[in-house]
């Protein structure tokens, strides 16, 4: 360093593109990605795990590059690997794969896992899951593995300087509160009492996650649950919306909003932004053609009404053109509904991202 320095000394030329490659070089290396949350952001991790979450068999992963299952809940790319590439980078691997280590540790890490919610309770119909509080620790055990790569003060900074996706929620009412009739949840709380306690429990699990070191956290609300194939099949009648799993989100995406301005303020920073998933899907399930799909109704892989009932397998109905379809199975968007996700949280108005878009964010973090 000394000798760079003093050969610098000697031109003021060579500073000057000393300074400017300074500068420079932390913005062409992309920031690490940190993604949490159940199967609409999970990469793979429930592939090394006994549980029967999963989506490591065909036609999952159809229109993926390399054609294969991955463990990804899409026919293609899901949201975060949609993320990595607007931001240029390159996707973040499952926490739980061997490939995960040396220099793939500097992109980041996916800690998500399908079935899996705010609540310990939720999802355990799946068996082995990640639940969010070992997703945090897994998180910490990460950030031992980056500091025994680069050390303790680059690895503090690439965490700080990270963008981090979280995705909860869903399966607190799908796969718990509305699982069966009568559920032990629903027994327990009256839907409002038990929205309000899943923000409490959310509150906790963020302010684990800034006490670990996230300072720019995008949290997305759950999407218009009613609306999935699944859930028009078992729960409605026309095939409408479901009115209490609707009824469900209208509560609770305004709730966490709120909860989210409130961490903000407690923080003194911007830390938690909050994606308006409901909106984003609403846009294209209310104007399917508008968006260039044939129908917002009936999931491409599925059998029963509206493709919504069972598994998606090699047995199911399979849609020849995936492009055409809002969600790929009865439960999660297709490769291009997550596409238009995207694109709303890169550049949504405040109506879709509060208080700010990620192109926005992504701005503002390259000048500090
Ligand atoms: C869920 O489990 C974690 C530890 O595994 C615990 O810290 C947390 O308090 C539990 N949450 C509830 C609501 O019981
Ligand atoms: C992002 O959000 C800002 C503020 O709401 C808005 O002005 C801008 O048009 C949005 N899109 C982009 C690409 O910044």
């Amino acid at each position: 360093m000394d000798k760079i320095i003093s050969m610098a000394n000697s031109s003021v030329l060579v500073m000057v593109l000393m300074a400017l490659l300074g500068t420079l070089a932390p913005l062409t290396e992309a920031r690490a990605f940190f993604v949490f949350g159940d199967s609409l952001v999970d990469s793979g991790n429930n592939n090394y795990l006994v549980t029967s979450a999963r989506a490591d068999s065909p036609p999952y992963g159809i229109d993926y590059p390399t054609h294969r299952a991955t463990g990804r809940f899409s026919n293609g790319l899901n949201i975060p690997d949609i993320i990595s590439q607007t931001i240029k980078s390159e996707s973040t691997l499952p926490y739980l794969s061997p490939q995960l280590t040396g220099k793939k540790l500097l992109v980041g890490a996916n800690f998500a896992s399908a079935g899996i919610g705010i609540l310990n309770d939720t999802g355990i119909q799946f068996l082995n899951i990640i639940r969010i509080y070992r997703q945090l620790e897994y998180f910490q055990q990460y950030q031992q593995k980056l500091t025994a790569l680069v050390g303790a003060q680059k690895a503090r900074g690439i965490v700080n300087q990270a963008l981090v996706l979280i995705t909860l929620g869903g399966n607190d009412f799908v796969n718990n509160y509305y699982l069966v009739p009568n559920s032990a949840r629903s027994r327990q709380f009256a839907l409002p009492n038990y929205v309000r306690y899943l923000i409490s429990e959310y509150q906790k699990i963020l302010m684990r996650l800034y006490k670990l070191g996230a300072r720019r956290v995008l949290v997305t609300g759950t999407g218009p649950m009613g609306c999935v194939p699944a859930e028009r099949a078992m729960r409605s009648r026309n095939g409408e919306c479901a009115a209490e799993l609707q009824q469900a989100s209208a509560l609770f995406n305004p709730q966490l909003v709120q909860m989210l301005q409130g961490l903000n303020k407690k923080f003194h920073a911007d830390v938690f932004i909050a994606a308006n998933t409901h909106e984003m899907h609403m846009d294209f399930i209310t104007d399917p053609q508008a968006f260039g799909f044939t129908t917002s109704k009936i999931a491409c892989c599925g059998q029963g009404p509206y493709n919504g009932l069972g598994l998606c397998t090699v047995l199911s109905n399979l849609c020849p053109n995936r492009g055409q379809y809002a969600f790929w199975d009865a439960f999660h968007p297709s490769e291009k509904a997550n596409r238009l996700i995207v694109q709303q949280i890169m550049t949504g108005s405040t109506m879709y991202m509060n208080p700010m878009n990620l192109s926005t964010i992504m701005a503002l973090d390259s000048r500090t």
